[in-house]
């Protein structure tokens, strides 16, 4: 398989075309971003990290049966993945109050959701990503019903499987965002899995291992995703 050319350049990725119409390479940048872009940094050895965790983790999911994109990691920052009709839904499993529902409602920060919390928000930088609800979906002709079902229940799939295998690695999932796209009127999760996307603490210290090492300026941040990816491997 062959990269012709690049069709898309997100903020932490290329999507580049291939001569096979239904396989992509989804190229991961070394790029960090936050609070819609506004905050940017290059940082070395990134892209590698999130290939390799998001690679580990889809496996899991594909082994434990959730349809994925993912085909296989073909470089240190390179894996073919099926090309879809990305969904402008982004879907959010929060286990443990963090980031914008403290901002939003005041819930105190690690206070725990069980069971768990499902949000759905627009896929909308200018708009910056809006939280919306179902009836706005349905208005919106984001999804139909029926998708909107299957997302949710493929989210909390989801969630049993990584809670169940980070905790073993001594890992507490916080939160996480999936995209998910079509293949036909099949759904599939999209995009990635790594710290960039979730939420990790490590359970016995509490320490973070996730993109808010860069958000709050805590430093520790390659450090942080090489644990990530150390314990994701092991
Ligand atoms: N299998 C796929 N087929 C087609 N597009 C995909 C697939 N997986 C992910 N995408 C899309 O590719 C883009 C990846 O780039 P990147 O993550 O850098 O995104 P972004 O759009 O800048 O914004 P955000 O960071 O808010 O996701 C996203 O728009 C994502 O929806
Ligand atoms: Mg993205």
């Amino acid at each position: 398989m062959k990269k012709t050319k690049a069709l898309y350049e997100g903020k932490a990725k290329i999507l580049w075309e291939t001569d096979s119409p239904d396989y992509m390479v989804q190229e991961f940048k070394n790029d960090a971003t936050a609070f819609d872009g506004t905050k940017h940094e290059v940082i070395a050895g990134k892209g590698v990290l999130n290939n390799r965790i998001s690679s580990h983790l889809f496996g899991l999911l594909k082994d434990k049966g959730v349809r994925t994109h993912f085909i296989e990691k073909i470089s240190d920052n390179e894996m073919v993945v099926e090309r879809l009709e990305m969904l402008r839904v982004e879907v959010v499993v929060r286990n443990v109050a963090a980031g914008s529902i403290c901002r939003r409602l005041g819930i105190e920060a690690l206070k725990r959701f069980d069971p768990p919390i499902v949000e759905f928000y627009l896929k909308d930088d200018d708009l910056h990503d809006p939280i919306i609800t179902q009836d706005h979906i349905r208005i919106m002709e984001l999804a139909t019903q029926e998708q909107v079902d299957q997302m949710r229940s493929d989210a909390l799939t989801i969630n049993t499987v990584m809670r169940g295998f980070l905790e073993q690695r001594d890992m507490v999932l916080v939160d996480y965002k999936l995209e998910f796209g079509l293949k036909g009127d099949e759904l599939v999760l999209g995009d990635e899995i790594s710290p960039d996307t979730c939420r990790f603490h490590d359970a016995k210290t509490g320490e973070i291992m996730d993109k808010d090492r860069f958000r709050q300026d805590m430093g520790g941040f390659i450090e942080a995703y090489t644990e990530v990816l150390e314990r994701v491997s092991s």
